[in-house]
């Protein structure tokens, strides 16, 4: 259900050109009648992103992404539909009315920004704790024996969470939030932990605070070092997950950093804030940190919008380099080159520019390999290295991390390296990779989240995205009667029911609008598919229809010839055959009429 009126949508994405608003993000060219770019959304050298402006619409041959403009903004900017229509709308100063949204979305928007307002006061109230009371004494202290001065504190907004109960509850209440803003802020605990009505106390508490913002700057969790080593609890203390913050999704420093590593289209990983907050101040601003946590998708989906390569500093430790191999899958399928930089034993970055400097550690970047070389020379031993039977037992090792390249071109190349590199040759390496390939296909076509689409209803489904005369002839028929409950007839069920217009962009697009992501992009891939005939589309339709008639028919006719001496089951077939004889009828009627008509 679509939350912002229909008419809306329409508006805005009539008064926002594709060419024009894609263009504002990076160069297209003009190819005959459409525009073509390098995909932003995938790794590729020759452009397979096309934009058709007659349409209003965008695919790309490379990876399957495609839509209007909506669609874009939501992949390009990583938004929700919603957010994507508002950034479009004020860009074309349309209002969007209050009334468009609707209740539930409505009170959900103003309670994130009286979060947000929490989040906000909340950190500044931490810094000027940090800044101005005596009992910060010990914190400010801190700081200096960790090399970081006023002026960075103040840039980074650091604060102190007194060693106290309920100070900042108390502060809180008395600036207007109420129990249930502290509660979903995450910034209190509960004494009775299931009892939202249970007494607060704050959740951290004689603690170093870090304020942890997204991408914009917004400042949407907290994270508390301990100062005193007796100390309980452990070294930090991070805010909860809330409708503000999820781990997964949140790089600590990007907002700061954006700038640095767009220009440098790379992005330094470290581990903690620390490290980050050190390595910024010496001048090394390309730099972001999960903070302690695996990167997940989300962060590098959102990463790859800035920078082409990533590289790595984790713990030289084996938990360490495990987690670089995870985060390197991670980074690759979204597109980014990876390489990996090897801190001495025992170093974090922190460690290392305070005591070696940030010379040291710059030449470590530059240093970095890529991460097979990594591999290579951290992992292969001696005794491996001496026979083939051994390289070939490495080389299985580091072929999934081949095979999950997504470019074809940059996979070759890698491949061929590790080939030289490994003394082995190319074919080898070529088939193992064929071979986890293909059981890499084998299971994802059992898998129910593949998404194959039954050729029929993909023509079809065509046919009425693009025909207008189509479309309207096929929703006389008694449609929702025929595919209800048909296996993959959801889609169809869906642009059948829609107010879609095949012949108005707009309406494509607040279509689109109502899809979830997988739909979406299955209706992108269909109108982009030219093998898809849609001239067939009604052949195809009156062919489904009739088959899914007569199947129903027979299976009745089983049962009841199975049920016969049961009163009650054949009874109840009777009139279950007696429906499908009438839908037979009306379907009938109707086709005789629209072939009269054609005649
Ligand atoms: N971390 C966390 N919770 C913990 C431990 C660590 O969230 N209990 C996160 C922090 O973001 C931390 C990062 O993981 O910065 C790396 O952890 P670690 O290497 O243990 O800490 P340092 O970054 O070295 O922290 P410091 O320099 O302050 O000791
Ligand atoms: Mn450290």
């Amino acid at each position: 259900m679509p939350r912002i009126a229909p008419e809306t949508i329409e508006q805005v994405a009539a008064a926002s050109d594709i060419i024009e608003i894609i263009n504002s993000y990076f160069p297209l060219k003009r190819a005959g009648t459409e525009h073509r770019a390098l995909c932003p959304f995938h790794q590729e050298k020759t452009p397979s992103f096309y934009v058709n402006p007659a349409k209003q619409s965008f695919y790309c041959f490379g990876c399957g992404a495609g839509g209007t403009v909506f669609q874009f903004i939501m992949q390009y900017e990583n938004v929700e539909f919603v957010e994507a229509v508002r950034r479009l709308a004020s860009r074309a100063s349309i209002a969007l009315v209050e009334q468009d949204l609707d209740l539930e979305d409505e009170s959900k928007q103003k309670k994130r920004k009286r979060l947000l307002r929490l989040h906000f006061e909340a950190a500044a109230w931490f810094h000027r704790n940090l800044l101005r009371t005596r009992a910060a004494e010990h914190a400010r202290e801190y700081l200096r024996t960790r090399g970081i001065n006023i002026e960075t504190a103040k840039k980074w907004q650091l604060g102190y969470a007194p060693n106290e109960w309920t100070a900042l509850t108390d502060w809180a209440r008395k600036s207007g939030f109420s129990h249930e803003e502290l509660v979903d802020s995450g910034l209190v605990k509960l004494r009775e932990e299931n009892d939202r009505n249970s007494i607060p106390y704050d959740r951290f508490r004689d603690r170093l605070i870090f304020p942890i913002s997204n991408d914009i700057g917004e400042v949407i969790a907290f994270s508390g070092r301990v100062l005193r080593v007796d100390s309980a609890g452990g070294k930090y203390v991070n805010s909860p997950e809330t409708a503000l913050f999820t781990k997964g999704s949140v790089l600590y420093g990007l907002d700061k950093a954006k700038r640095a590593i767009a220009k440098s289209q790379t992005a330094v990983i470290l581990e903690g804030q620390i490290d980050l907050i050190m390595a910024f101040e010496a001048g090394i601003q390309n730099v972001v940190a999960p903070q302690g946590t695996a990167l997940t998708e989300r962060h590098g989906n959102l990463l790859r919008r800035f920078a082409e390569q990533a590289i790595l500093f984790f713990d030289s430790d084996s938990a360490g380099q495990k987690a670089a191999e995870r985060a390197y899958q991670t980074l690759l399928s979204a597109g980014m080159q990876v390489r990996v930089g090897e801190l001495p034993p025992g170093d974090d970055p922190d460690s290392l520019i305070r005591f070696s400097g940030i010379d040291t550690f710059r030449s470590l970047i530059d240093k970095a390999d890529d991460f097979f070389e990594f591999q290579i020379r951290r992992n292969l031993n001696g005794t491996e290295s001496a026979t083939t039977a051994g390289r070939v037992a490495f080389a299985r090792k580091v072929i999934p991390f081949i095979t999950v390249i997504p470019d074809r071109v940059l996979q070759e190349a890698v491949l061929s390296r590790v080939a030289t590199r490994l003394t082995l040759p190319r074919e080898t390496l070529e088939g193992m990779v064929q071979r986890q390939r293909s059981a890499a296909k084998q299971s994802a076509a059992v898998s129910p989240s593949a998404v194959n689409v039954r050729h029929d209803f993909a023509v079809i489904c065509k046919a009425a995205l693009t025909d207008p005369l189509f479309l309207k002839k096929i929703r006389t028929y008694p449609w929702q009667r025929i595919l209800d409950g048909l296996e993959g007839s959801q889609l169809l069920r869906k642009i059948l029911a829609s107010e879609l217009e095949p012949d108005r962009p707009p309406s494509l697009a607040s279509f689109f609008s109502c899809l979830e992501e997988p739909e979406a992009a299955i209706v992108s891939r269909i109108l982009a598919n030219k093998e898809l005939n849609e001239a067939v589309g009604e052949e195809f339709w009156i062919n489904l229809c009739t088959a899914e008639i007569q199947r129903r028919k027979n299976w009745l006719l089983h049962i009841q010839r199975l049920a016969s001496d049961d009163i009650v089951a054949y009874e109840h077939t009777s009139s279950e055959i007696k429906e499908v004889l009438d839908l037979e009828t009306a379907f009938t009627d109707i086709l005789r009429l629209s072939c009269r008509q054609r005649v």
